[in-house]
Order: structure tokens, then C-alpha cells, then sequence
């Protein structure tokens, strides 16, 4: 269904430059969608516009920090000038943490982690939104696991996530008449860079994510593209998460405990 759902279909997607953003540039590219790339790192990001155009559909890379609502603006306005209309906007730009609360020194620097995942998913969000209601389009969140429950050495990350999902929940219903979707997509853990960065753009100094335990990129977006184009509300990735979700509301401590386990554990 999703390959002909995308095809011509305008697509914003934030965080395009690596990991999931940029595969899923390149699977909508093979269905033929129209993209418009978004992400600071501006080479990067032409390197994925490029490869979207050699399979044969439309790109533009748009830099783009969406920490800056003026730029989310101006990113509206370069997709309307390139396409006339926008029927998708996946806000999938995200930085994430690796550290205890106790031992986060850097305040500041952990307020850019709401900044980045929450703030720039709303800027993005409210220039998209009248493009969205005028084609009856597609809003899709990456929010993730810790958006559902609380995740030891994520503290800020999972608040910024908790804080994606009640602001989509909120404007799906706000929605209801007007035949926009919201889909929140709840991944676990992704072979991405965010798995090797810290808030600071710095690399993790230690191995806290084991490689078998994660899912392939490739896999996360063709499930996110699926449920995209199927409009359905909510994706929780894993088993894990899906449990964790019902034994949240009955043995609240139990998942306490699993989430603490599978920090230890690395996935
Ligand atoms: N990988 C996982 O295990 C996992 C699990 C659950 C949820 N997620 C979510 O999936 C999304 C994508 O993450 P990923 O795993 O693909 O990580 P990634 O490879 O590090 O990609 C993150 C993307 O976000 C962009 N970004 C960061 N700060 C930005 C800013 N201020 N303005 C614009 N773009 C910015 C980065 O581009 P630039 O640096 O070029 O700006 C990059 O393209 C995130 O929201 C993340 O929270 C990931």
C-alpha cells in the first residue's frame, strides 16, 4: 500500500543527514515521493538529496537548525516555493543523552535536548499544519520507548519524548474533522549514530549499546513508512515496549525494573 500512498507525495523529513531520517529519504525515494531534506549539516544532507535523485525521485536539502523557529519558517516557505503543497512532515530530528541526572553537569546543555526534540517537532509542526489541513496530509512524530515510559541515564530524553507524544496526542484530536493524521512512532534501539553521540554532539565514551540488540535501520523505517502511509496513531516498536505498556498500568514497578535492566544490559 505505502508505495503508492508516497509516490509524488511532498515529504518533509527533519533529521535527514544520517540515521533513520536519511533511510528514510532513500525508501520513500524509491516509491517516488517528492523530499524536501532537513538537518544542519549541509553537505551531508545534499550527499542524501543526491542519492534520492540517482533513484529517480524528487529532492531539495533545506539546512535547517530547527531549534530556530525562523528557520522552521523558512523551511515551510523553501518546500511551498520548490513544490506548491506539502502532504507529509516526518519530525524525526532528535539528539539523545548517556548519563545519570546526578552526574548531567551541563544544564544548559541538556535544555537543547528539549529544544532540539520537542520545540523543533512544534516550530516544524505549526508553519506545516495549514499546508497539512489544505491535502488532507500525513504528521508523523519519532518519538521512542522513553516517550512511553521512564528510562534510567535518559532523563531529559525521555521528558522531551513524553513531551512529543502528549503534544500529538493533543493535536490528534484537535484534528479529528479536518483529515490530517498524527502517527507517533515509538522505536527502541536503532543502529544510528545517536547510539555512539552524547547531548553535546560528542562521541559515548563506552559501549552502552550493544549492536546485536539493536533494530536495523532499514527495518525501523519500513515499518514507520508502513504505518505513515496506513495513518495509523501509534507504532511501539518492540515486544518489550508493547509489554511494557500494559504491565505499566498493572505492575508499574516491574517495568521499572526491566527498563533498568535493559539500560545495564545495552539493549
Ligand atoms: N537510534 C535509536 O536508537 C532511536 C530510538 C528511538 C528514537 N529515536 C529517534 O529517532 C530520531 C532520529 O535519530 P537517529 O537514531 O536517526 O539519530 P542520528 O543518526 O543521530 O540522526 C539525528 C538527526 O537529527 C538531526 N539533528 C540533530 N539536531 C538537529 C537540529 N538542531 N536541527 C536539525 N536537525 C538536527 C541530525 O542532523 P544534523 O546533525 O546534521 O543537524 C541528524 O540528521 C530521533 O528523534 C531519535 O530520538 C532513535
Amino acid at each position: 500500500m505505502s508505495s503508492q500512498v508516497f509516490h509524488e507525495n511532498v515529504v518533509v523529513i527533519t533529521g535527514a543527514s544520517s540515521g533513520i531520517g536519511r533511510e528514510l529519504a532513500l525508501q520513500l525515494a524509491d516509491q517516488g515521493a517528492w523530499l524536501a531534506l532537513a538537518a544542519r549539516r549541509a553537505e551531508d544532507l545534499q550527499d542524501v538529496a543526491q542519492a534520492c535523485i540517482e533513484k529517480g525521485a524528487k529532492a531539495i536539502a533545506v539546512a535547517t537548525d530547527v531549534v530556530e523557529e525562523t528557520q522552521c519558517r523558512a523551511l515551510i516557505d523553501r518546500v511551498l516555493q520548490e513544490y506548491g503543497r506539502i502532504d507529509t512532515l516526518i519530525n524525526n530530528a532528535g539528539i539523545s543523552m548517556w548519563t545519570s541526572f546526578e552526574d548531567a553537569e551541563d544544564l544548559e546543555g541538556m535544555k537543547r535536548i528539549m529544544e532540539v526534540n520537542y520545540y523543533g517537532s512544534v516550530y516544524c509542526t505549526r508553519y506545516a499544519l495549514p499546508e497539512l489541513k489544505k491535502t488532507k496530509g500525513r504528521l508523523v512524530g519519532i518519538a521512542s520507548l522513553t516517550g512511553v515510559t521512564g528510562v534510567p541515564t535518559r532523563t531529559f530524553y525521555a521528558a522531551s519524548k513524553h513531551a512529543m507524544m502528549g503534544f500529538f496526542d493533543s493535536l490528534r484530536i484537535e484534528l479529528m474533522d479536518t483529515g490530517v493524521s498524527v502517527t507517533m512512532i515509538c522505536p527502541g534501539f536503532v543502529s544510528t549514530e545517536i547510539t555512539r553521540l552524547d547531548a553535546g554532539g560528542g562521541m559515548a565514551d563506552n559501549d552502552l549499546v550493544k549492536e546485536n540488540k539493536t533494530m536495523p535501520v532499514a527495518t525501523c523505517c519500513r515499518i514507520i513508512i508502513d504505518r505513515a502511509a496506513r495513518r495509523k496513531r501509534e507504532e511501539i516498536m518492540t515486544w518489550r515496549g508493547k509489554l511494557g505498556r500494559w504491565l505499566k498500568l498493572v505492575a508499574p514497578g516491574a517495568i521499572d525494573k526491566i527498563a533498568r535492566k535493559v539500560i545495564e544490559e545495552g539493549g
